[in-house]
């Protein structure tokens, strides 16, 4: 009754709004503490250094809360968009073409705004960051599939469906992808960039997770090796190496889209939040980045060869690639369904994904996505325990 009456208001292309069952899960893990979750994508807060967060927000305050409590430039705090140009954009471009966003989730909700209509052809990785699906599906594109390999997709494929419609957008997340952290390689990453330049493909390139390989390695761009930089738009995130509170992330925007990208920006929330950009800004500038990075990098390493030893001493069944970065696994249980094993794990209180939430397409296969940056290491062979259990009452 409520749902029907709600429809009779809504707006059409809200029949596109997916859910989040991720978000979903983290509700409920809150509410319950005994809950030992392996689902969210939660970076360490532990990992930051608070004394160093204390003095950026004291000298955010003392020195600079004329700018930090005031509206700003809706394309970002100049010296923040000056330091991502520097330090994290590997595409030539001019500062201005720097655009900080709630998040690079708010950048892929703009990019939907903007470059969507029902049935536009957007080509998506299989399997896709859920939260992309979120951000795409109310503009209601045409959603297509490309299958991924160990070193990215499939280039028989992509060549094929490139060459029998006009694709209009390409959205990737190329680095330790979220969720089957698939990283590819880089002769992949240049070939791509040169069949989305002939076939004139905008590219939409999610590097949330560039920076988290467990040995430091940072991969190129696809974006860096693309005549058509005017095709292309960057997004990149602090969530992953400072922190998701802050809410912070940007989009290298061609020079071409720069003003409609401003007005939609607007519409959007005038401008991303002041007081966060100052802070993190402040932070950058005090923080050692190189030792800073390989904290988080050698303790999720640590936390994935926690969860790889669990499991293949507790489940050697279970299936997955190793990941050279990242923070999760993509495992496959095999003679299970998805549905069981959810409703096994959660009445014994331990979550993970399931790999279905990520699929444009669902498979019979139960795959899903582990977090291990989160659980401390009692608590995650405790969760593997329990999902153990519930795997071998189901298979006997
Ligand atoms: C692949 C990917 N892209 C984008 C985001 C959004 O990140 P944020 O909005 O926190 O920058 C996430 C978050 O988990 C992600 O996994």
């Amino acid at each position: 009754m409520e749902t029907n009456l709600a429809n009779q208001f809504l707006a059409k292309r809200t029949n596109g709004i997916r859910s989040s069952v991720i978000r979903e899960i983290l509700k409920i893990t809150v509410q319950d503490s005994e809950f030992l979750s392996f689902a969210g994508g939660l970076p360490n807060p532990n990992l930051l250094d608070q004394n160093l967060l204390l003095t950026a927000t004291e000298e955010t305050i003392r020195n600079y809360s004329r700018v930090a409590l005031q509206y700003g430039d809706s394309t970002g705090y100049e010296s923040l968009r000056k330091r991502i140009q520097s330090d994290f954009v590997d595409v030539p471009v001019q500062t201005n073409r720097i655009f900080i966003t709630h998040g690079s989730q708010q950048g892929l909700d703009l990019l939907g705004k903007l470059f969507l209509d029902v049935n536009t052809n957007l080509l998506l990785e299989d399997p896709v960051y859920l939260g992309a699906l979120q951000a795409f599906s109310p503009y209601r594109p045409n959603m297509i599939p490309l299958s991924m390999e160990f070193d990215g997709p499939n280039l028989v494929e992509l060549e094929k469906i490139l060459s029998m419609q006009k694709i209009h957008c390409f959205y990737t997340n190329p680095s330790y992808q979220n969720p089957s952290t698939v990283t590819w390689s880089l002769e992949k990453r240049k070939v791509v960039a040169s069949l989305l330049d002939q076939y004139g493909v905008i590219l939409f390139e999610d590097e949330a997770y560039k920076y988290l390989d467990f040995k430091g390695l940072v991969f190129p761009s696809i974006s860096s090796f693309r005549e058509r930089l005017d095709l292309t738009f960057v997004l990149g995130s602090f969530s992953k190496i400072i922190s998701p509170g802050f809410r912070l992330g940007w989009v290298v925007v061609p020079e071409l889209y720069q003003k409609i990208f401003t007005n939609a920006k607007q519409g959007n929330d005038l401008n991303t939040n002041q007081f966060s950009q100052v802070v993190m800004d402040i932070l950058l500038s005090h923080l050692d980045w190189k030792e800073h990075l390989s904290k988080i990098q050698s303790y999720y390493m640590k936390q994935k060869e926690h969860l790889v030893e669990l499991l293949k001493f507790h489940l050697p069944e279970v299936r997955f690639e190793e990941p050279k970065g990242g923070m999760f696994l993509w495992t496959e249980y095999p003679n299970v369904t998805e549905g069981d094993m959810m409703k096994g794990i959660m009445e014994k209180k331990v979550v993970m994904v399931p790999g279905n939430e990520f699929r444009l397409v669902s498979t019979e296969s139960a795959f899903f996505r582990m977090n291990y940056s989160f659980l401390p290491n009692q608590e995650m062979e405790e969760g593997v325990k329990r999902i153990v259990s519930v795997y071998r009452d189901i298979i006997t």
